[in-house]
């Protein structure tokens, strides 16, 4: 490896000898001396009273531990918002596939046997799967009304622009859940300590949120509980609350077992057993002249839940500051719920609630270009938010907007060269998406998370010590580039301590675009402030400075390790309200286009995406490669929610619980992503750098259907575009 500068250059990753080369290991390679497998035993029933839960006698249960709801020390919660989902179910069974008993024995055979050896006797109660039941409020799950949490935003008058507008555009249009599909699939495993206390080690985005759910489960102090995380392979969003769930089921079976017991999900329960993203429908009503310029946005959007709170009042959040996108309006209101029903919980999924609302807003811009007969670019380019604008928010825009940037910049590339022709009896058809995407977390999440991270100089070396995780999306590489530019020292100077939370600051969850911008500006900031300290000393002792290993060595040599640790700022001058819902939801967007190009078959209802282009601005790509990485990522994923990854409940039991059906695209599925990236630098960002990690998937799913509504005439209003559903439309649409 050359010199510095380091950021910006696509150095080899960091972590990918170990994982191409299989050296890595993941949750599932460790084996601990005398360590038992655990097994969940899960309802079948969708709402129930659990009545017993039945030990076969035939069963030889010496050879194994059982644990229900009565061995759980502290309070039975998973611990993350409202604290209303239970670790173990009892009484009342919300949906299927709960966790209801748990069991471990010496070998993964025996703890299958342990696990058809308990039965659990469930009294049927009535249940609910469509929000509009839930609504009605027969089924009580929550409170008085079955909603778990409502959000309204109102800029201007929307009443008004209605009533004076020349053309009011309404449409409706609904997505279904997503899984998350990871490589690897969820697992900790558990041990005790020799204070008495507790270790998990295994999957996941987030230590510190599993640390917290493990102290209040075992009620136990911060310091007897620690958390590490293992190699991960992929989250998604599905690591960030569920892994707190099955570390405090590990950690149950250990504490019974007296020894390490490991719970790793093999993919059918992992797809039964965990969250998927929230499905939704959402409303539009749009006030406009009749050439076209936008007065007001009347929004409605309503998410399913699932069975309980989990992460759902901020994936609405986000959901509802994402719901006007991209665009310039005086008169806006929305209003967002988010519904209880007796599906397993929805949760956290890349995006978090904006590709849903974006999905809506986007298709909903193409269906008012065709009634006006203006041109779904031109439209797009004329309403983009420029700087100086506000959003629905009230949000002034300070700095770091390029709206017109990616429109122009995926519009040229997409010109530069032309397609062939579709094969017929297929139509052809192009669509846009305009859409940006609130880095970090909304309002004064950031204020109250405090994310912390350390740099330290050691003899000659320099470590960042960060509890954001390495899951596959690259923190470890930009971490280290960020620290050693920071630095002015050698990308080999600088490592990683690892994710264990007895070793590193609570630098807040891995999710919500946050690494990079966020943890990574705290990264720098330490690193620097470590440079100037380490400057001074050498200053004192009458030291070359330009060498800073040397220094850090004779510092380290003298003293022992200096480290610098801070607390993250946001910007001068943000401030949200969070009971108007006003003000600055996120300190900067980061702005995409998406142009896709599709074919239709109209004797079939086949939808083949045939060229995409993606232009996305990452205020300054740290590291170009992996930022590419995930556009093409979060295309495919955004391609795929779109079109063929169809995922359905049958009275809350899933019904795609393998991998047969559980289907996302393949590299035949899609076609290569054409990737432009914009960089608009963002002030307060590491070197200018903002969020990416959830951008690229806001804009694919509308793209793509609007360029179906351009092949076929007609918009599909409903995602994926099922052959089923294209040929409904089309039957639907024909005079
Ligand atoms: Mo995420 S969906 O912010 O892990």
């Amino acid at each position: 490896m050359s010199g510095p500068p380091f950021v910006g250059r696509a150095i080899p990753r960091l972590d990918g000898v170990e994982k191409v080369t299989g050296r890595a290991r993941y949750v599932d390679d460790l084996v601990l001396p005398g360590m038992w497998f655990g097994r969940t035993v899960r309802s079948r029933s969708p709402h129930a009273r659990l009545v017993a839960l039945r030990r076969d006698p035939g069963f030889d249960w010496s050879g194994a531990v059982f644990v229900d709801a009565s061995d759980i020390p502290g309070e039975n919660v998973v611990a993350l918002i409202e604290d209303d989902q239970p670790a173990l179910a009892s009484g009342e069974i919300r949906h299927v596939a709960e966790p209801l008993a748990l069991v471990a024995a010496p070998s993964p055979e025996a703890a299958d046997a342990a696990a058809r050896a308990v039965e659990a006797v469930e009294e049927a109660l009535p249940a609910v799967f469509r929000v509009e039941e839930a609504l009605d409020g027969r089924v009580r799950l929550h409170g008085e009304d079955n909603v778990f949490k409502r959000i309204e935003v109102k800029k201007g008058d929307i009443e008004a622009a209605l009533a004076r507008a020349e053309v009011v555009v309404e449409g409706e249009y609904a997505s279904g859940p997503q899984e998350q599909l990871y490589i690897e699939p969820q697992g900790m495993i558990a041990g005790s300590r020799p204070d008495g206390g507790i270790v998990v080690r295994g999957s996941m985005q987030c230590p510190y949120y599993v640390h917290r759910a493990l102290t209040r489960l075992f009620a136990l102090p911060d310091e007897k509980v620690v958390v590490v995380q293992t190699v991960t392979g992929g989250g998604f969003g599905g690591k960030e609350e569920y892994p707190s769930m099955i570390a405090a089921h590990a950690a149950l079976l250990a504490r019974k077992a007296g020894r390490p017991v490991k719970v790793v999900y093999d993919r059918h329960e992992d797809l039964v057993a965990t969250t998927k993203r929230h499905p939704s429908r959402t409303r539009h009503r749009t006030a406009l002249t009749r050439d076209g310029e936008l007065l007001g946005m009347d929004i409605d959007v309503t998410l399913d839940g699932g069975a309980y709170v989990t992460l759902s009042p901020v994936v609405l959040s986000r959901a509802v500051l994402h719901a006007a996108g991209a665009y310039r309006c005086e008169n806006v209101r929305i209003r967002g719920r988010v519904v209880a029903t007796n599906h397993p919980p929805h949760g956290a999924f890349r995006g978090f609630g904006a590709p849903q609302t974006l999905f809506a807003l986007e298709l909903h811009v193409t269906r008012i270009a065709r009634e006006l007969g203006i041109d779904p670019i031109e439209l797009r380019r004329r309403w983009a938010l420029r700087e100086g604008d506000s959003t629905a928010t009230g949000q002034v825009l300070r700095w770091s907007v390029a709206a017109r940037e990616v429109l122009d910049a995926a519009v040229e590339r997409f010109r530069s060269r032309p397609s062939p022709p579709p094969r017929p009896p297929r139509r052809r058809g192009v669509g846009v998406s305009l859409f940006l995407h609130g880095a970090g977390f909304t309002g004064s999440g950031e204020e109250r998370l405090k994310g912390r991270a350390a740099v330290e100089a050691l003899d000659g070396t320099f470590r960042v010590c960060a509890a954001s995780t390495e899951i596959g999306q690259g923190t470890a590489t930009i971490f280290s580039q960020i620290a050693a530019d920071a630095l002015g020292v050698g990308l080999e100077e600088v490592s990683l301590e690892e994710p264990d939370t007895s070793l590193v600051p609570d630098s807040g969850p891995t999710v919500a675009s946050r690494t990079c911008m966020v943890v990574g500006s705290v990264v720098a900031r330490a690193a620097r402030d470590l440079r100037e300290a380490l400057l001074r000393y050498a200053e004192e002792r009458a030291l070359p400075r330009e060498d800073l290993r040397a220094v850090a060595s004779a510092r380290f040599r003298e003293q022992g390790p200096l480290r610098v640790e801070h607390v993250y700022e946001s910007p001068a001058g943000v401030r949200f309200d969070e009971g108007t819902y006003t003000g600055d939801a996120y300190p900067v967007f980061g702005w995409g286009c998406n142009v896709a190009e599709v074919d239709v078959d109209p004797d079939t209802g086949e939808v083949e995406v045939t060229r995409f282009v993606a232009a996305i601005d990452a205020g300054k790509a740290i590291h170009p490669t992996l930022v590419a990485g995930q556009v093409e990522g979060g295309a495919v994923q955004g391609i795929g929610w779109g079109t063929i990854e169809e995922i359905t409940f049958d009275r809350g039991r899933l019904l795609q619980d393998r991998l047969a059906t559980a289907i996302i695209p393949t590299s035949l599925d899609v076609p290569p992503i054409e990737t432009v990236l914009v960089e608009k630098p963002y002030p307060h960002g590491p070197f200018g750098a903002k969020g990416i990690g959830e951008l690229p998937i806001d804009g694919p799913a509308p793209a793509v259907a609007s360029a179906v509504a351009d092949a076929i005439g007609t918009i599909v209003p409903e995602i994926p575009l099922t052959p089923e559903r294209v040929l409904r439309a089309l039957e639907a649409s024909r005079p």
